[in-house]
């Protein structure tokens, strides 16, 4: 039997960069091969933070054609939205009550807008129980694996944690526990300003649809070897944003090898790299750019891919609620 893999993308801002890229969204493409793929647009997450209804719908269908353009084939996985599927608010319900408030308040996300002195008053309870919505994403579709970026890691170990407490009070192995699958390379990438992760909250990303002029004063504005003045200065090449995203980004090693050599030596300067890295940027999104800006004119078959998607997973996310629901007795024989 193929493995079965499932994983989520929250539309909570216009479109994607090049960290969601190479952190989740290639992987994701990539699996597309190696196993039974559910993949779901998180439009109820969403609200936690876009409360305003062009803005969500904007969010929505960008995220949308970002993920078909970029490959992912909806012959070869399933895609849909999570809201299409009442299943998983449904479960969400039912999950919230195997976990206990004290460890749903050491969430990251949620101790993190504590210590950036948020009050709660604030703090919507969408946002706090994020994880248990979360949660019942992943536990509807009893995945082995789950691709994202380093920081869910905690939303999937909570997902087993919520997995583990169910199966031990029914006594029965319901959910299998989902494996994190987060590439050590990529699962961080670091952000244009050379010291946090690349978020689209910070202001430090590269796009990967904007307009080209915007990516290259993304590119030509990013940090490099803070301790290099001139040009004829020797530079460092490890940990260097600049060098790390042309190794991922740039198909010409050779180009990459030449740069690096010069680099060190002091004989090439920013401005060439940067040019270069644009350079290959466009070569690299090309194809994706081109193939986004035929989705949009073609909404239809958007629409209709987006439904069949969640007519399959809807089959597969119900049987669970089902079990689930006569396993904890609110289904029984005054309602089977
Ligand atoms: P952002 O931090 O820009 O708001 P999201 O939280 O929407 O990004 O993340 C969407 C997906 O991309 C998640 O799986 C997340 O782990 C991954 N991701 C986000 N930023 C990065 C990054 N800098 N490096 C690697 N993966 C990332
Ligand atoms: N929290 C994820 C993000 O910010 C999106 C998400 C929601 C998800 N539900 C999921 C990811 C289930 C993996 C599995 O992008």
């Amino acid at each position: 039997m193929k493995k079965r893999i499932l994983s989520g993308i929250t539309p909570s801002g216009s479109a994607l960069h090049i960290g969601n890229y190479f952190g989740a969204v290639k992987p994701q493409i990539e699996l597309q091969d190696s196993g039974e793929t559910y993949y779901f647009v998180a439009d109820l997450h969403a609200l936690s933070t876009v409360q305003n209804r062009e803005d969500l719908e904007r969010n929505i269908t960008s995220v949308v054609l970002d993920y078909l353009a970029l490959g992912l084939d909806p012959n070869r996985c399933v895609f849909f939205r999570q809201s299409d599927v009442p299943a998983h608010s449904q479960l969400a319900i039912v999950l919230a009550n195997y976990v206990t408030y004290g460890h749903m308040q050491r969430m990251h996300a949620f101790k993190d807008k504590l210590q950036k002195g948020v009050s709660v008053e604030s703090i919507n309870m969408g946002l706090f129980n994020y994880p248990i919505l979360m949660a019942a994403d992943i536990l509807l579709y009893k995945p082995y694996g789950v691709p994202v970026g380093e920081d869910q890691r905690q939303h999937v170990e909570i997902t087993r944690d919520i997995a583990e407490a169910f199966n031990k009070k029914y006594n029965k192995e319901v959910f299998p526990l989902p494996e994190p699958l987060i590439s050590k390379e990529t699962g961080k990438l670091i952000g244009t300003d050379g010291e946090r992760k690349m978020s689209k909250s910070l202001g430090n990303i590269i796009g990967i649809f904007a307009d080209e002029e915007v990516i290259k004063k993304q590119i030509m504005g990013c940090f490099t070897d803070p301790n290099r003045k001139r040009a004829t200065d020797p530079g460092k090449v490890e940990g260097n944003p600049v060098f790390i995203f042309h190794n991922l980004i740039n198909d010409n090693k050779e180009e990459i090898g030449d740069l690096e050599i010069r680099y060190r030596e002091g004989k090439v300067g920013d401005v060439e790299v940067k040019e270069k890295l644009f350079a290959a940027h466009m070569r690299l999104f090309k194809g994706a750019r081109q193939r986004r800006q035929e989705l949009e004119s073609n909404l239809d078959m958007v629409r209709g891919i987006l439904k069949e998607g969640a007519v399959k997973a809807g089959k597969v996310a119900d049987q669970t609620l089902d079990e689930v629901y006569r396993l904890i007795g609110e289904k029984n024989k005054l309602n089977q």
